[in-house]
């Protein structure tokens, strides 16, 4: 009935309104410039709705506003949208990838690099939940998350907006996240329409730096890119964004392959495309696979793009026109695109209720979705190493607090809320706590000392931070990295600066015990410095209540279960990713192993957990059967904890060099001392396959290798189709 409703109003539009609908411009086009805070500019509102038939519109520069004046902004674009001829609303598109980074009080999570080191669904789902009533409470029904990209170039500056580097897990989060942000009805006011990013291969540059040019064979992209898009698919999602990259020469936005052929036919995802920022005009300015600008409009249309996000000045807008009626663009497919972006519109109750309630919306910053967030902060913060359970420290000891990342909240929320779209001046982390002031409060200002030490790049007062240390029992050496959106974060060296490790060579020299704090987006080289640390913890960027989260943890409050997304290097030349070949493990004859400061999957607790029992319902697992595997876990220490538990299976022989490790399940317990609960697991031959030679989905049957905790297990799949490989002739 939707469809034809929409069919209904497309009939009535005049070309010049159908493609308006695919225009999206930013903010600013429509605002008064040079205004402190952002005003509307009547004159071009005007000319963008009358002339241009704007249908959608996103983004605030530099700024956080109060939610007062949100609803000022989308009530006049949305009078001025229905005072046109047909009066559809505009949707309003924003990027609250880590909750409202745009709206004074909101609530800020961790972000989804440190959401993944929960291993925690329940949890991803909840923040989704809570950052989609807070979109709506900012009279916005759209938002550009969650990113679903592979985090897997450890240099790439978008890795802490991935959920890391496995596949499972991204689709796992990714899903779950949507499904947060979407609810079971995307027009009840509390959800938003969710838009999966960047689609396709947009995380793996050859250079590692952002939207440069990818290589990954045909194969390689459906093993492990796909997939989070096409269980992001399955899971509902109403939107996706396009990868502004281009892969094997080609770039997405001109892939009539992956937009088409697998986005539409593949997945059967029927929601909107949108292009990334200026990306049409991109095609001839930086890729040159279009002449003209008019050409380039051609190509990403024809090739499935349905919204110009940043339309270059309208110049979209006239060259479709024009298109359409030079036959060069058919209006079958304007219709589509239309189609697509009208019933998204009606499903999200644009139509009834273009601009929210203000009073519809009391739980906006309310405690209680800040109880969401510290717990996403308490699982996230990882404990790589604890020499002699130096943690939990004791409340008495004089601690100095030093480093670059120690007194900022930058560094625990990173970017998109510190760069171009938040509020660099901090105001809607006014009354959060740093590192530093986490720790103040949990240990009183007396037992407290501060030294800067080092700024990112360049020491700054080491003797006095020396003399600090020696007067301290203990040293929390806070290091890592300034926010950074996108390119502004390309780097030419993983090693963390030089600054920053020689700052951690002198500490240590002191003697005293250094804690070793990394507040970072992706896992800058640390070797060094980890070496002479007494324990090391990885905070991520774990968002506004992560420096209380981690106060919490060092002083014993909270016993941490953060365990890593992403695989953490040893060396800049030695980038790896957990799931490797065989070929890569290293061996008594081949000393070019495998050799990450921490692998996939680490992280350690102030209690201990006991893996036993490990259990499969058959050995030979057959077609149209599930196996059932089960494994007791048991908290052998002396403290309630949580556990992530970790279950990988890996093929032993296939027609592919099958990976050495790859992950198919995650569970997340809560245990006493003592407690030991049976976790499960059903895999079934598909949870098995991998894409074969011929780029299809294939179970081969054969022997598979169970991994859980210090458990192993073998069990086969035996196919009445598919022969065996044993390994024997
Ligand atoms: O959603 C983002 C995208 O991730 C990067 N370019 C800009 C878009 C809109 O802000």
């Amino acid at each position: 009935a939707l469809d034809k409703k929409v069919d209904a109003l497309i009939a009535s539009m005049t070309l010049e309104e159908k493609v308006g609908q695919m225009t999206e411009v930013t903010l600013d086009v429509v605002s008064k410039t040079g205004a402190a805070t952002q005003k509307m500019d009547d004159a071009k509102l005007k000319e963008a709705i009358e002339k241009y038939h704007v249908g959608s519109i996103l983004n605030v520069s530099g700024a956080a506003y109060e939610r007062e004046h949100w609803h000022e902004i989308i009530s006049t674009i949305q009078t001025a949208a229905l005072k046109d001829r047909l009066k559809i609303p505009v949707i309003y598109g924003i990027d609250a990838i880590h909750g409202v980074t745009y709206t004074v009080g909101s609530t800020l999570f961790p972000q989804e690099i440190a959401m993944a080191a929960t291993f925690n669904k329940e949890l991803a789902h909840k923040a989704g939940e809570i950052t989609a009533y807070e979109t709506r409470a900012s009279y916005i029904p759209w938002n550009y998350s969650p990113v679903l990209d592979l985090g897997r170039n450890a240099l790439w500056p978008r890795i802490y907006e991935t959920f890391g580097e496995d596949p499972f897990v991204v689709k796992t989060m990714g899903a779950a996240m949507i499904k947060g942000y979407q609810g079971n009805d995307i027009g009840d006011k509390y959800h938003v329409a969710a838009c999966m990013k960047h689609y396709l291969g947009y995380s793996a540059p050859l250079s590692g730096k952002d939207r440069t040019p990818a290589w990954i064979p045909d194969r390689y992209m459906r093993e492990y890119f796909l997939p989070s898009f096409a269980e992001a698919v399955k899971a509902g999602a109403k939107t996706v964004m396009i990868n502004s990259g281009e892969i094997n020469g080609t770039p997405v936005h001109s892939s009539k392959y992956l937009l088409t052929d697998v986005l539409r036919g593949e997945l059967k995802f029927d929601g909107i495309a949108v292009s990334d920022w200026r990306d049409i005009q991109y095609l001839f300015t930086r890729h040159h696979v279009a002449s003209s600008q008019k050409e380039a409009v051609m190509i990403a249309v024809n090739a499935g793009v349905d919204m110009s996000m940043v339309p270059y000045e309208y110049s979209f807008f006239d060259y479709l026109v024009q298109l359409v009626h030079e036959g060069k663009v058919p209006m079958w497919r304007v219709n589509q695109a239309v189609h697509r972006i009208l019933k998204v519109k009606y499903e999200l109750g644009l139509f009834e209720r273009p601009v929210g309630n203000p009073s519809d919306y009391p739980k906006f910053g309310s405690e209680e979705f800040r109880a969401s967030s510290v717990q996403a902060a308490r699982e996230a913060i990882t404990l790589l190493k604890n020499n002699n359970n130096v943690l939990p420290l004791k409340k008495n000891l004089k601690v100095l607090v030093t480093g670059p990342t120690a007194n900022t909240m930058r560094s625990l929320n990173g970017g998109w809320s510190y760069t171009w779209q938040g509020d660099v001046s901090d105001k809607f982390a006014a009354n959060k706590n740093t590192i530093l002031e986490a720790i103040q409060k949990k240990v009183g200002n007396d037992n407290v000392t501060y030294q800067e030490g080092s700024k990112f790049d360049t020491l700054t007062n080491v003797e006095e931070t020396i003399k600090a240390a020696k007067k301290s029992d203990v040293i929390v050496l806070c290091l890592g990295e300034l926010s950074y959106t996108e390119n502004v974060g390309n780097i030419d060296d993983l090693n963390l600066p030089d600054a920053q490790i020689q700052l951690a060579t002198e500490l240590a020299k002191t003697g005293k015990p250094v804690i070793l704090v990394l507040a970072e987006g992706r896992p800058r080289i640390v070797t060094k410095a980890e070496s002479l640390s007494a324990a090391t913890v990885m905070t991520y960027l774990s968002g506004n209540e992560g420096g209380d989260a981690l106060a919490d943890i060092l002083f014993g409050d909270v016993n941490p279960s953060g365990k890593l997304p992403i695989t953490y290097p040893r060396y800049t030349n030695a980038l790896v990713n957990y799931y490797r070949k065989n070929l890569e493990n290293g061996n008594s004859d081949d000393s070019h192993g495998y050799n990450p400061l921490y692998e996939f999957g680490f992280g350690l607790s102030y209690t201990t957990f006991r893996y036993g029992n490990l259990h499969v319902s058959t050995p030979a697992l057959k077609d149209g059967q599930t196996l059932k595997i089960t494994v007791d876990v048991t908290n052998s220490g002396q403290r309630e904890g949580k556990e992530s538990v970790l279950l990988y299976i890996s093929q032993q022989y296939a027609s592919i060099a099958p990976d050495t490790k790859r992950l198919r399940g995650f569970d997340k317990i809560s245990l006493k001392p003592g407690e030991t609960q049976t976790v499960s697991f059903n895999i079934t031959p598909a949870d098995l396959a991998f894409i074969n030679d011929q780029s299809k989905s294939v179970t081969e049957a054969g022997e598979f290798k169970i991994q859980l905790g210090d458990q192993t297990q073998s069990f086969n799949y035996v196919s009445a189709t598919v022969p065996s490989r044993t390994g024997k002739l």
